[in-house]
């Protein structure tokens, strides 16, 4: 069997924790790709990763470069690359910044790989993934953003902390934009199988949920950069679910045009994973206040495409 074939765009916090969890599965090659004045320091991660291959019994190649040429034929590429959020910054302050890597690396990437599938992870995300898409062309089903897999991931783990229960027994659903008024969906969500709304008292679940909308901001605050461990965590998530086409069913940024009604924009809905990428958008049914919260973050996320796309052209 072929192996699979990842890069990683961006060898900073998030990239390289993505090429651990991603050997760490033994999902396939690793290439960790950063820009040439960081050529040693991505060589060095690479080979230090490599080196963990003896001990944690994997087999895995990783190269770590600035040669866009080593991500030829890549099945998955994974966009890391940008600046992360600082203390008392929104994400989409970073805007400006991102949207010029995003779009350069896109187009590198557009060159050397044009079967991968792109999964997007730069803030602001539903920006980035829109940028993304615009300077490669891709498909649309080729072009997802990670956002929902993390969010979900905060929201479970705040879930579990509440109840003394394991979080591997709690599902849920969130929808809408990675930004603060991202929607997490109560309706949707249950422990063991239990709706949610029976274990935990309304007013205390929207504490819950407000935590987990800003759960990004907390860890900024504590750390004064932002989160790694399970941005990447949930990159990787989704990786395998293409890689091993899983048909994974988790939240994503996809291409949404009569679904739901957004009209054009990646924004954070329930996909089918597999080997096509986004292979299918599950439209659910929504109450009126959960269709009025996931309006208003939508408009939010057009606001920020209008911005890219000032940046873009
Ligand atoms: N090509 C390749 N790599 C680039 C480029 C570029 N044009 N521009 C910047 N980079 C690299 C940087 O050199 C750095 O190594 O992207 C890496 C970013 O790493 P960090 O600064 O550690 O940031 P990180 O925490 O990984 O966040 C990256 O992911 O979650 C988002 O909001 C976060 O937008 C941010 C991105």
């Amino acid at each position: 069997m072929k192996r699979a074939k990842i890069t990683i765009i961006g060898a900073g916090n998030v990239g390289a924790s993505c090429a651990f969890w991603a050997v760490t599965k033994e999902l396939g090659d690793i290439v960790l790709l950063d820009i040439p004045d960081f050529a040693d320091k991505t060589a060095g991660k690479a080979l230090d990763l490599a080196q963990c291959g003896p001990v944690d019994r994997f087999d895995c190649k990783i190269t770590g470069t600035s040669d866009y040429a080593h991500a030829e034929g890549s099945d998955v590429v994974i966009i890391t690359a940008g600046i992360p959020r600082k203390p008392g910054m929104s994400r989409d302050d970073l805007i400006q910044t991102n949207v010029k890597i995003v779009g350069s690396v896109s187009e590198q990437i557009a060159r050397v790989a044009p079967q991968a599938v792109l999964i997007v992870v730069s803030n602001p995300l539903d920006a980035m993934v829109y940028t993304a898409w615009r300077k490669t062309d891709f498909p649309t089903n080729r072009v997802v953003g990670q956002a929902g897999c993390l969010d979900i991931a905060r929201y479970r783990t705040f879930i579990a902390m509440e109840l003394g229960c394991s979080v591997e027994d709690i599902s849920a659903l969130l929808m809408g934009g990675h930004g603060d008024d991202m929607v997490p969906l109560p309706s949707y969500t249950s422990v063991g199988g239990i709706p949610v709304t029976q274990l935990i008292p309304a007013d205390r679940l929207s504490e819950i949920i407000h935590r987990a909308k800003v759960g990004g901001g907390e860890i900024v605050k504590l750390m004064g950069t932002s989160a790694y461990y399970a941005p990447a965590a949930g990159t990787i998530q989704m990786a395998e679910a293409i890689i091993k086409d899983k048909k994974r069913i988790l939240p994503c940024a996809a291409f949404c045009d009569s679904e739901y009604g957004v009209g054009g924009y990646f924004v954070g809905v329930p996909c089918v994973l597999g080997a096509g990428g986004v292979e299918k958008i599950i439209e659910v049914e929504l109450s009126a206040d959960e269709r009025k919260l996931f309006d208003t973050s939508v408009s939010h996320v057009k606001e920020l495409v209008k911005v890219a796309d000032g940046f873009l052209s």
